[in-house]
C-alpha cells in the first residue's frame, strides 16, 4: 500500500451521529497496541503480533499519515479507517494504473455489534467523494470474513471479483460515489 495523495491532510475532525473521525495522537498509542495485538482483530488479516515486540515498535504518535483515520467514541478509540493506494503487484484492480484508493476498517472487539464500524466509514466515504470527487474505492477481504463483508455491503460496495491471496479467498470489490470519473 501507498500513501493516499493528493489530499489536503489532515482535514478538521468529522463528527458524525456518536463518532468523531480524527487524525491520531499520542494518547491513542495503547489502543493502536491492543488493535494489532488482538487475536480477534488478527483473524482474518494476518494474525495478531507479539505485544512486546509492538511496544518496542510502535512510535508515540502512531499512524499519522494522509487516509488514516482515528474513531473516537467519547474521547477515546475504538478503531481506525485506513484509505490508502493500493499497488499495481496485488491483484484486483479497476484502473488500468492501479492505485485505486483502498478502504480499511479495523476496531476494537469490545465496539464490535454497535454499528460504529459502518457509521465511520459512510462518513470517511463521504469525505473522500469529497476530496477526490469521482474516483471509486475499492476493498479487499477475506470472505470468510463475515463482519467485514456484512460492512462492505452496507456502504454500498459491490463485487468485482474473488480471487486467492495469502492461502484464503479474498473478495474484492468497489465503491463510488455515484459522479462520473474522468
Ligand atoms: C470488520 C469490523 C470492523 C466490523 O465491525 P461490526 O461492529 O461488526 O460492524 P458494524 O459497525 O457494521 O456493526 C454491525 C453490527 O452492529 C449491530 N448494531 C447495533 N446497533 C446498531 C446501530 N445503532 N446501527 C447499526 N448497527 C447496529 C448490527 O445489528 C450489526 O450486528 P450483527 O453483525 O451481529 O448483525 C470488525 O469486525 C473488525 O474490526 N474486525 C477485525 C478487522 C478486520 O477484519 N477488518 C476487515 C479488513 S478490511
Amino acid at each position: 500500500m501507498t500513501e493516499l495523495g493528493p489530499v489536503a491532510w489532515p482535514p478538521a475532525p468529522i463528527r458524525t451521529e456518536r463518532l468523531v473521525l480524527r487524525e491520531s495522537e499520542a494518547r491513542d498509542r495503547a489502543a493502536f497496541i491492543e488493535l494489532f495485538a488482538s487475536p480477534e482483530v488478527g483473524t482474518y488479516i494476518g494474525g495478531p503480533r507479539p505485544r512486546d515486540e509492538l511496544e518496542r515498535a510502535v512510535p508515540g504518535v502512531p499512524g499519522r499519515r494522509p487516509g488514516l483515520f482515528v474513531i473516537d467514541l467519547d474521547g477515546a478509540m475504538i478503531g481506525m479507517i485506513t484509505l490508502d493506494r493500493r499497488d499495481a503487484e496485488h491483484p484486483g484492480h479497476v484502473r488500468p494504473d492501479a492505485g485505486e484508493a483502498a478502504l480499511g476498517y479495523l476496531f476494537l472487539p469490545e465496539a464490535w455489534g454497535y454499528g460504529y464500524a459502518a457509521e465511520a466509514c459512510a462518513a470517511a466515504l463521504d469525505w473522500f467523494a469529497d476530496a477526490l470527487p469521482g474516483e471509486p474505492v475499492v476493498l479487499c477481504t477475506q470472505s470468510a470474513n463475515d463482519r467485514a463483508m456484512r460492512v462492505a455491503a452496507k456502504l454500498g460496495f459491490t463485487e468485482v471479483e474473488r480471487f486467492e491471496e495469502y492461502g484464503a479467498e479474498q473478495w474484492f470489490g468497489v465503491w463510488s460515489s455515484g459522479v462520473p470519473s474522468g
